[in-house]
């Protein structure tokens, strides 16, 4: 991991790897949502959650006593704060359907990503993210979350 956080730095990440980390974290849920949207749009009962990680926070990588404010770097991090801006422009155009849309941060879990180094199991990180995809009719949508319906800032 701290080798990997080394080789993120702007100073001298690879493009190419810049490039395929917004692949997938920032094409791939939009080409999701534009695959989606037409069958949402029939559903009574319609919801979207993009997973993200507070890492992508600019307000929280901003301020320097934030744990992770001095590996704030362009691969990773930022592809998350990309997905923020491109998940703002799908809340804004569901702003008049049912639809909910809401962003979800499963916290620092024990996978792959993270060469199983992360601090939360695997269940207890899916737990926000199957609790904001069972919100009811009347829940909120457009909001950040992380367990407990804890609010992050964007
Ligand atoms: N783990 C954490 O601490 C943590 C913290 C914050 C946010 N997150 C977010 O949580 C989400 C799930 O991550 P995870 O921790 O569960 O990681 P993971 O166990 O490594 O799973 C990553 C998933 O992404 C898929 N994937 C990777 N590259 C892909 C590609 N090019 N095309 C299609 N699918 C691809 C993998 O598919 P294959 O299995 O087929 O390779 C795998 O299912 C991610 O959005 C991650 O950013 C995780």
């Amino acid at each position: 991991m701290a080798q990997l956080r080394a080789l993120a730095k702007p100073s001298v990440a690879s493009l190419d790897e810049v490039r395929a980390v917004w692949e997938v974290n920032v094409f791939g849920p939009l080409r999701v949502y534009q695959a989606m949207l037409p069958l949402l749009r029939k559903s009574s009962d319609a919801r979207i959650v993009n997973v993200t990680s507070a890492l992508g926070s600019l307000t929280l990588a901003s301020d320097p006593s934030f744990a992770y404010h001095s590996s704030f770097e362009p691969v990773y991090a930022a592809s998350k704060t990309a997905l923020h801006a491109v998940t703002l422009s799908m809340m804004t155009e569901l702003e008049a359907t049912d639809i909910k849309i809401n962003l979800v941060s499963p916290g620092f879990a024990r996978t792959r990503l993270v060469n199983f180094e992360g601090t939360e199991s695997i269940e207890d990180a899916a737990r926000e993210v199957v609790r904001v995809a069972r919100l009811g009719p009347d829940g909120p949508t457009a909001t950040f979350t992380t367990w407990e319906g804890t609010s992050l800032p964007w």
